[in-house]
């Protein structure tokens, strides 16, 4: 008996770490702009992931040359940071199973001409200059740009009440 209920524990307890990833998503200033930050919390709500952080702000330059470092040396980036600071973003921080991999596949490909219908990019928008969202491309990419945009009193720890009937 004993050895069942850990064994039922300890199933759930790594099913429960599997689904603690998290990403960073953003929604850039076209996308702002364009009143489309509830069409794409929405599609990540819906989805199953669970928000843990969000907050409306204009960054400034430095803070985006920080975000976007391993970009500084392509020709855009002056343009590219340039964009990204001309108005108020969305940052979010979103949580669940294979969110990283999950989210870019939701985003859809860097260049909007080129992502799938169905995607955010591939249903809003057509230049990649103006692409209107941001996710994280990996694991240890999203742990550095949580780092950089939120202070950790501002991601939230809690149980939302739909996990069972997301995660078998
Ligand atoms: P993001 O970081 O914004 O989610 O985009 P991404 O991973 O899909 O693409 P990345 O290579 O990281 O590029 C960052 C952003 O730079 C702009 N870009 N412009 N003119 C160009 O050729 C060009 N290439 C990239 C886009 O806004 C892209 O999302
Ligand atoms: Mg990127």
């Amino acid at each position: 008996m004993v050895a069942t209920l850990l064994a039922i524990f300890s199933s759930f307890s790594s099913e429960m770490a599997a689904n603690n990833e998290r990403s960073f998503i953003m929604v850039k200033p076209d996308g702002v702009q364009r009143g489309l930050v509830g069409e794409i919390m929405k599609r990540f709500e819906q989805r199953g992931y669970k928000l843990v952080a969000c907050k409306q702000m204009q960054a400034s330059k430095e803070h985006l040359e920080k975000h976007y470092a391993d970009l500084s040396s392509k020709g855009f980036f002056k343009g590219l940071v340039t964009y990204m600071a001309s108005g108020p973003v969305v940052a979010m921080v979103w949580e669940g199973k294979d969110v990283v991999k999950t989210g870019r596949k939701m985003l859809g490909a860097t260049n909007p001409l080129e992502s799938n219908p169905g995607t955010i990019r591939g249903d809003y928008c057509i230049d990649v200059g103006r692409n209107i969202c941001h996710g994280s491309d990996s694991v240890e990419s999203a742990k550095r740009e949580i780092d950089l945009w939120f202070k950790p009193d501002e991601i939230m720890n809690y149980s939302a009440c739909e996990a069972p009937w997301v995660y078998e």
